[in-house]
């Protein structure tokens, strides 16, 4: 297996997998339209690797284009990134959420079965597990209640993509439940680029850093957690990106369904975050303490030793490197990729 379909592969972890499948000698065709992505980011990986590949800017729910790239590629395995990501949003947003992420999978399963390619891995998340019944969390932990449109398209979308395997044992399915990724390349080539005020920790704690915003706010330190604040299991986006090169070769061999966590293993909380990342960037970070964010859990980090066993994966990479790659990236690209493209959310 050689050709493999990108989608959403301009974006945050798309990007670092096509830099990682380039080296591992995969061919890979990006698809993206740039709704939360800079094109600069595939130039950038073309630069890291030295090597080209395929680019199609076009949008997945268009049935007729995702068709035509098809005809044009015949790719033998889909990797699914695409999908809008912001749980805040996806509250106010449900029926673009809902639209968007679940309506571009059925699109793509619906070309990949006409086209005789069904093989797929999909970004999931370990949003799925609602608050975990058991910490760290295994794959066979029970799916919990899930608080946000865009978590919902996450359990809805592997539900539906282990009910074609049930009907079609030909469709290999790979659901890939990331925790939390964070970093960038070494190269600082690449990154995370949120548009507007970051949802998430560590691209927050990046703007701090570089005096793009002036304090960082914990959300809550009254958690059952030891230092109080939110415990979460980070890991280097590279890592998370040879995982999905390891779940191709898994494809590989006709697995059926597969379901990995992909995490370190390691829980660290908010100020343990906060405190690497002085270290990282060599100067105090201001924070204040805020409410509880709604929706929020204490404590969520797994045990990656199903995707160890069975992909032969592992997380290399430490917070420390996390913080530095993220220092680098941030410093270096303090505006991110600094491409003013405006691309309009789905229904409006
Ligand atoms: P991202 O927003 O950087 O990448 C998603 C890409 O999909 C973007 O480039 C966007 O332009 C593209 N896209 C969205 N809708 C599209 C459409 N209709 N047609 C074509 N392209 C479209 O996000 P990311 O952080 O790289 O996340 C990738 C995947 O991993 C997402 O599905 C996300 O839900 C999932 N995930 C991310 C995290 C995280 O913390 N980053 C955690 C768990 C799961
Ligand atoms: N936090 C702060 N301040 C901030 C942002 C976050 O204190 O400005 C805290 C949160 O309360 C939490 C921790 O930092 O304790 C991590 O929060 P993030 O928003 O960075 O990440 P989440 O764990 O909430 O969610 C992320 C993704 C989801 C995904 C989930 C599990 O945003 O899409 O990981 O994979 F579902």
């Amino acid at each position: 297996m050689k050709k493999v379909l990108v989608a959403g592969g301009a974006g945050y972890i798309g990007s670092h997998t096509v830099v990682e499948l380039l080296n591992a000698g995969y061919e890979p065709v990006v698809v993206d339209n740039l709704y939360n992505s800079s094109v600069v980011a595939l130039d950038r990986v073309k630069q890291i690797t030295g090597k080209d590949f395929k680019f199609y800017e076009a949008d997945l729910l268009d049935r007729e284009k995702v068709d035509e790239i098809f005809e044009a590629e015949h790719p033998e395995a889909v990797i699914m990134f695409a999908g809008y990501k912001a749980v805040g949003e996806s509250v106010a947003k449900p029926l673009e959420y809902y639209y968007n992420n679940i309506g571009s999978l059925l699109i793509m399963c619906d070309a990949m079965r006409r086209h005789d390619c069904k093989n797929i891995i999909f970004s999931s998340s370990a949003t799925v597990y609602g608050d975990p019944k058991e910490i760290p969390i295994t794959e066979n932990c029970p799916k919990g209640q899930i608080t946000n449109p865009y978590g919902q398209t996450k359990g809805m979308i592997e539900q539906m993509l282990m009910d074609f395997n049930v009907s079609d044992s030909e469709w290999n399915v790979i659901l890939l439940r990331y925790f939390n990724p964070i970093g960038a390349h070494e190269s600082g080539l690449i990154g995370e680029d949120p548009k507007g005020l970051p949802n998430n920790l560590v691209p927050y704690i990046a703007q701090v850093a570089v005096g793009k915003r002036d304090c960082i706010h914990v959300y809550g330190n009254d958690y059952d957690t030891p230092d109080g604040t939110g415990v979460r299991d980070y890991i280097h986006v590279v890592d998370l990106a040879k995982g999905h090169v390891a779940a191709l070769k898994k494809i590989e061999e006709n697995p059926g369904v597969g379901i990995y966590n992909l995490g370190t293993g390691h829980g660290y909380s908010v100020l343990d975050v906060i405190h690497a990342y002085e270290k990282a960037c060599g100067k105090e970070l201001p924070y204040v303490i805020d409410p509880r964010r709604p929706g929020d859990i204490a404590c969520c980090y797994c045990n990656p030793a199903k995707a160890l066993n069975e992909l032969g994966w592992t997380a290399e990479k430490n917070i420390e490197d996390m913080c530095r790659d993220s220092y680098h990236w941030q410093s270096a690209n303090p505006d991110g990729y600094n491409d003013q493209k405006e691309v309009k959310m789905c229904l409006s």
